[in-house]
């Protein structure tokens, strides 16, 4: 006689919940606080994950080995985690809930895997280029604290991609480029050259990229320029500015777009007389202001 459904629905419920409920308690005795609550936690949601998905056997194999294969592509060059946590969000949300929102404070965004210690330094006025193909752009502003007054000689370290939609540290060799770092004035005030962003991809030639791929999810970075600034009694903005209108803002790989990160470039006219006097010849390059307001320290 065969049992009713609903009953051997029940019975394999409580057996699901019966390998939880062992698990959990594993690890009740971890002597950490934090780390037994983060533990139980992800416990939690992994086997909610797997039960709801109704993972079979043969999927879990799979994401095994695409894990493996993360691990087989990372070396001190390419981070293949760092591209998986980018890719779901991971980084962008762990961003978002440790910078909570401060009224009239820049936003922050995420590093990315292109920051390096050690940038070169230019003065005010500089080009970070340092030869990186590109167009001109000339970037300023002023940083401010939340009451709206000006941080003197706070410290802006920017990079970004060159024309060929690639970091320095992409390219062989040890040249810095398209990297620095420099110290608003007494006002405040910042003034660089760099290049107009353009878009690039990510690392798509590995499991990363074969997940967006099987998707029907873009690599494309909507263009951008990175900013870590830090200055005494502040809390330190690690963020990107977007350029307004381009057709990436919606689709950006790694969900860093914030709207009001979204800056406009006007685009100069080849021939138009540079802020600085710098002789462009029949360039044509372009313009943004980023005023940077940064959020009191232990915010
Ligand atoms: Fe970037």
């Amino acid at each position: 006689m065969s049992e009713p459904p609903g009953e051997a629905a029940a019975e394999q419920d409580a057996r699901e919940r019966e390998v939880l409920a062992r698990v959990l308690a594993s690890f009740a005795d971890t002597p950490d606080p934090r780390m037994r609550t983060v533990m139980q936690s992800l416990v939690r949601h992994l086997h909610a994950f797997l039960r709801e998905a109704r993972i079979t056997e043969a999927e879990w194999a799979q994401a095994i080995a695409f894990l493996t294969d993360a691990g087989h592509i990372t070396d001190a060059r390419r981070q293949e985690f760092v591209l998986l946590s980018d890719v779901l969000g991971a980084s962008m949300q762990t961003i978002t809930i440790n910078h909570p929102a401060v009224a009239a404070a820049t936003e922050a965004t995420v590093l990315g895997p292109f920051f390096v210690q050690g940038s070169p330094h230019v003065e005010l006025g500089g080009d970070i280029a340092f030869g990186a193909p590109g167009e001109p752009c000339w970037v300023q502003g002023q940083v401010l604290d939340t009451a709206g007054r000006p941080v003197p000689g706070a410290r802006l370290e920017v990079w970004e991609a060159d024309d060929d939609g690639l970091y320095d540290v992409q390219r062989e060799g040890d040249r810095l480029s398209a990297r620095a770092h420099l110290f608003a004035d007494a006002e405040g005030r910042y003034r660089f050259w760099a290049l107009t962003p353009t878009p690039y991809p990510i690392p798509h030639d590995g499991p990363v990229g074969r997940l967006l791929a099987a998707t029907a999810r873009s690599p494309m970075r909507a263009p951008h320029l990175h900013f870590k600034v830090a200055a005494p009694g502040c809390r330190e903005l690690i963020t990107h500015i977007f350029v307004d209108g381009d057709p990436l803002l919606g689709s950006d790989a790694v969900f860093g777009v914030r709207e009001s990160l979204i800056k406009r470039f006007e685009r100069q006219a080849p021939g138009t007389p540079a802020p600085d006097g710098r002789p462009l010849g029949d360039a044509a390059w372009s313009r943004v202001r980023f005023d940077v307001v940064l959020a009191p320290a232990g915010r």
